[in-house]
């Protein structure tokens, strides 16, 4: 019977555009769907968006547009992205669509009426942009996980039975693959066994959201409908024949590909909603580290994100699976930098494997007009030819290996190394001095040493498939192979390459990439960062003075006054300065990280002369939140601090006497 295999990626917020990050996520999961297509498994390969919480539907709000509207737009842009990089997700699931929505309520009912749902009433701390509960934390505590400052929650909700699961989750975690890798495995067991506490599992102080059967009031909490994903998409609850047989056929998943912040969501919650639904537990969850940029972690509120257009634009969507796959041990935090992908794209591709496949091509073409040669007879054979079919039969079996162990880098270092045993071959046999001799001994040696580099080649192409797809079609085609899709992979041995075989039309399919690669990513970045690229003078310190808009929505009041509507396009907010440092060769600016409870923002403002930075930290700050960024001095400055502005003299920051939460609105 054809072994089934079903694969996840978490599903995206819609609160940002995508970024590399979400990428590495993505393409991890698409090299392993691929090679388990080539392995001949039936593959099933999930991603998608997710879209309801309190989250996405501010996020939604600060962009004027409805939750819905919003959703629509930034989903189409994850999917999108991932047509263009070629991803070879089987469904893209989007949480506002139909069939996840009845199947969540589905799932919610069968919990309910198993018995583990309950109502009650939850007054504690809230963090908006984990939409995580904050267990122990008081009024202005900032959140565990990412530092913003929680949000007080007091409201009706239901509640979700998880301290009857301690035990029965520890005796998943004794099965040491469940969660992977073990750092996080002893995490998750350490954070069960120090107790659990029932789970609040709706809302009711907002609407953006699934609701809960027979009780519209409340919305599904965010995390119970996200997670629920991986069932309803592939037919969970629904009543059609055909979506039973898929879930029957694919469910359990084989592995949930998630980044490490939101473990405990899927071994912790996940695990035990299934246990209280009485279905089968995922089989593996394994998590990676983070990508991260200019020294932290990659995200939209640290404005330190990489496009993966801009990769895909210079360098190619293979260029940069390469890059993570190999650069990032799995599992582990890993920086990402334009100097370090050009010099891997370079060193491996470029003069690694799109360098053997031309020179071996261009070897066959000009020296036995495009055929593979024969190795004729033994005596053109020596001890050189028989080390790199070993070395190539040791690499089929330590490269599969490594890949299901999830061990990318380890992988593809082990298939690189045959590229470089053949490279050191080729020089050592020189076949172009071979190919200048006409006598027999000659030809035959020149035959035998092409013929082994191209086996190798074909080898490492195959092997290397799910991780760069399209430069190795294009190598398999070049060497007259046809569709590399229809390789059986676990026949893959040595000595398979027909003799005989006429290649296509070879040309470079990594050509190098010159210096400039890495200043132009780095340009289409700091565009891309700004709306309007302008070097301008320090961020004027003033207080605000909206002006009227050219077109009013409201007829505006006589004598040049603005009329509230028009103050209410101004989002005045409290704000807490996190960060504060001068910026270089800037006598006035400072660059801040300042909370404004939903986001840490950076701003840069021209109060150096007045503020030392280290006095500003912990203080309480006016902000006008919704400004149009800018770039000042290569920093984007995203807002704008409210401070007077006196004829000749310092600016004054504007500051309260009273405690005021931060992210409050002044209206
Ligand atoms: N919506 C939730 C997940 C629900 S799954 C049932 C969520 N979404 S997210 O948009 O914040 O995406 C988080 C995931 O994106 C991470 O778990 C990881 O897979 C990927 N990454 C986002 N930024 C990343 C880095 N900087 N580095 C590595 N992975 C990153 O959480």
């Amino acid at each position: 019977m054809t072994k089934k295999f079903y694969i996840t990626t978490p599903i995206y917020y819609v609160n940002a555009r995508p970024h590399i990050g979400h990428a590495y996520t993505t393409i991890a999961c698409d090299t392993v769907a691929r090679r388990q297509r080539m392995l001949g498994a039936d593959t099933f390969f999930l991603t998608g968006t997710d879209e309801h919480g309190l989250k996405i539907e501010r996020a939604a709000q600060d962009a004027g547009k409805t939750p819905q509207h919003y959703a629509d737009e930034l989903s189409a842009k994850f999917r999108n992205l991932w047509k263009r990089m070629g991803i070879s997700n089987d469904d893209f699931i989007r949480t506002t669509e139909e069939r996840h929505e009845k199947r969540v309520q589905e799932f919610f009912r069968q919990i309910r009426d198993n018995g583990y749902i309950y109502k009650g009433t939850y007054t504690g701390q809230y963090c908006v942009s984990d939409e995580l509960y904050v267990d122990g934390a008081k009024p202005g505590d900032p959140c565990p996980e990412c530092g913003r400052i929680t949000e007080t929650v007091h409201e009706e909700n239901y509640f979700f039975k998880l301290s009857a699961f301690q035990d029965k989750l520890l005796e998943l975690y004794s099965n040491p693959d469940f969660i992977r890798p073990e750092t996080r495995r002893n995490e998750v067991i350490s954070f069960v066994k120090s107790g659990l506490r029932d789970q609040s599992i709706s809302r009711s102080a907002f609407s953006w959201g699934i609701p809960v059967p027979d009780d519209p009031k409340h919305v599904i909490y965010v995390w119970f409908d996200a997670l629920a994903n991986y069932i309803t998409a592939i037919g969970y609850g629904s009543k059609h024949a055909g979506a039973q047989e898929a879930f029957k056929k694919y469910w359990p998943a084989d592995v949930h590909m998630i980044g490490k912040e939101i473990v405990r969501f899927h071994c912790v919650y996940w695990p035990a909603f299934l246990l209280a639904a009485g279905l089968p537990v995922p089989k593996a969850i394994v998590a990676h580290g983070w990508l991260l940029f200019e020294e932290s972690k990659m995200s939209k509120s640290r404005g330190n994100i990489v496009r993966t257009e801009t990769i895909l634009d210079v360098l190619g969507a293979d260029a940069l699976r390469y890059f993570l796959l190999r650069e990032v041990v799995f599992g582990q935090d890993g920086s990402f930098s334009f100097d370090a992908l050009v010099q891997r794209y370079n060193s491996d591709l470029a003069n690694g494997i799109g360098n053997l496949a031309s020179r071996t091509l261009a070897m066959i073409k000009r020296y036995f007009k495009g055929e593979v040669p024969y190795p004729s007879h033994a005596a053109s054979r020596n001890a050189g030819d028989d080390v790199i079919a070993e070395t190539a039969r040791r690499t089929i079996k330590e490269f599969g290996t490594l890949f299901d162990q999830f061990q990318f880098s380890r992988a593809l270092e082990s298939a690189w190394s045959l590229i470089a045993a053949v490279d050191k071959y080729i020089v050592e046999n020189e076949p172009w001095s071979l190919g200048e001799r006409q006598d027999e001994d000659s030809r035959s040696r020149l035959a035998t040493v092409l013929y082994t580099s191209a086996e190798a080649l074909r080898i490492a192409t195959v092997l290397a498939h799910p991780v760069i797809p399209e430069a190795t079609a294009k190598i398999w085609e070049q060497m007259g192979l046809g569709d590399i899709k229809k390789v059986a992979l676990n026949d893959l041995a040595w000595g398979q390459l027909p003799l005989g075989t006429k290649l296509g039309d070879v040309s470079p399919v990594f050509p190098r990439a010159d210096k400039s690669a890495v200043e132009r990513m780095q340009q289409m970045e700091d565009n891309q960062r700004v709306p309007v690229v302008e070097e301008a003078k320090p961020a004027p310190v003033t207080a605000v003075e909206p002006k009227p808009t050219a077109a009013p929505a409201a007829p505006v009041a006589l004598d040049g006054k603005i009329t509230i509507d028009d103050f209410a396009k101004v989002e005045l907010r409290v704000g807490l300065v996190k960060v504060a440092e001068r910026v270089p060769k800037a006598d006035k600016l400072l660059r801040l990280e300042i909370d404004i409870g939903t986001e840490v923002r950076q701003i840069l403002a021209g109060i150096a002369e007045a503020y030392a930075p280290e006095t500003l930290i912990g203080r309480k700050v006016v902000i006008v939140a919704n400004l149009a960024p800018r770039k000042l001095r290569g920093f984007e400055s995203n807002g704008m601090i409210v401070a007077a502005s006196l004829e000749g003299g310092k600016p004054v920051l504007a500051s309260f006497l009273e405690d005021v939460p931060v992210g409050a609105r002044l209206k």
